[in-house]
């Protein structure tokens, strides 16, 4: 069998830089630098100009992760895209990043899977599980795992929608999941989710029970209640959740590779808010020079956030080959995940 390891990785974010005090004197937000600053660490976050979608941000981090790994985009075997901001309600925005990279062109076009995960913040951590397993299973030698969000075209921007608004931003994060008989690579993944808490942190849009399922007006024009366009969250449960599930998530794994925490030498956690992580931190005994953070430059960008700080820590150098890492996510659902990868 042979080990999937992770042989490039590339991110791309829109250059729209949104400080916190822009979101207060630009879009009209009743917030303050200091207040954002201080309960999540976020100073700044990106924002795509209208008339750009997700799989368009996905595109540049695609192909900076395919040249990464020394392939050819037609080298690919499949994509996985994980996103809650898809282009569209269906297909899924994986097809479109086939597309957009070229693979349905010319006289040998690549017709290879693509399939979309809706996992929210976790959705990398369980694409990167659909990867390894196909990986190690043979069926595929190279598989694009693509976390992408738009979340800047779905934010309340006003003072009633403060509290999400403040947190999100927009990005692409990609690896390319290869074959290879070296004794490296994804060592574990760890899944799971509490479908209990599904309505904790939830944008509805819409109810496929009513008929029709997004209320017309005589006119024939679609009407959203603000409360199902924009998502809903209580924040504190969402905190509360996220540190218990991903301590034990991260226990698990540490034990099911009979691991340390001191054996680790980088955690990529998910960045929803710097203070989930540094109590993380605090609570497990890990020293803040291991963890690896953008949440002050980028915000949250949910599915994007593991795998655009993979890209810029293996480009900064500060995370090299033969490195042990750890990285964990929590998000809707809840759902959430963990993986160890020998770098
Ligand atoms: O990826 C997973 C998704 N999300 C998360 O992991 C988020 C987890 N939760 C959190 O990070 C925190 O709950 C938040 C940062 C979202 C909120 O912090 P909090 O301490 O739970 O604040 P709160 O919602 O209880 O609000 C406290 C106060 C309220 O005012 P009053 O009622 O005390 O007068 C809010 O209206 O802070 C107010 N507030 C704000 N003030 C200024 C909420 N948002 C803002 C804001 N600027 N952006």
């Amino acid at each position: 069998m042979p080990n999937a390891y992770i042989s490039g990785t590339g991110f791309y974010v829109p250059p729209k830089v949104v400080t916190n005090d822009l979101l207060a004197k630009e879009y009209g937000i009743d917030t303050t630098n200091e207040w954002i600053v201080q309960r999540t660490g976020i100073e700044e976050r990106r924002f795509a100009e209208e008339g750009v979608g997700t799989s368009d941000l996905a595109v540049p981090a695609a192909k900076q992760a395919i040249e990464r790994a020394g392939i050819d985009a037609r080298d690919l075997d499949m994509i996985v895209f994980a996103t809650l901001s898809p282009d569209h309600a269906f297909p899924g925005s994986g097809v479109y990043l086939q597309r957009k990279l070229g693979l349905c062109d010319g006289d040998s076009p690549k017709f290879v899977p693509a399939l979309d995960v809706r996992n929210q913040c976790s959705g990398f951590l369980y694409s990167l599980t659909v990867a390894s397993s196909m990986v190690q299973a043979g069926t595929a030698k190279h598989v694009l795992v693509v976390g992408a969000e738009t979340h800047s075209a779905a934010l309340d921007l006003s003072a009633r929608g403060r509290t999400v608004a403040s947190l999100f931003g927009d990005g692409a994060g990609a690896c390319v999941v290869s074959a290879t008989d070296e004794d490296r690579g994804i060592r574990g993944t760890y899944l799971g989710a509490d479908g209990r808490g599904a309505d904790v942190l939830a944008q509805r849009v819409w109810d496929i029970k009513k008929r029709p399922f997004i209320q017309l007006d005589e006119a024939g024009v679609g009407h959203v209640p603000a409360s199902d366009l924009w998502a809903q969250m209580d924040g504190k449960q969402v905190f509360r959740n996220a540190v218990e599930r991903m301590i034990g998530v991260l226990m698990q794994a540490c034990a099911d590779q009979g691991l340390t925490r001191d054996d680790i030498d980088l955690f990529f956690f998910h960045q929803a808010n710097l203070r989930i992580n540094q109590y993380i931190a605090q609570q497990i005994g890990i020293g803040e020079e291991k963890l690896v953070s953008n949440i002050q430059r980028y915000g949250n960008t949910t599915a994007a956030t593991i795998p655009i700080l993979l890209a810029e820590a293996e480009q900064s150098g500060r995370l090299k080959r033969g490195m042990k890492v750890a990285m964990v996510a929590f998000g809707s659902g809840f759902t959430w995940g963990a993986a160890i990868v020998d770098w």
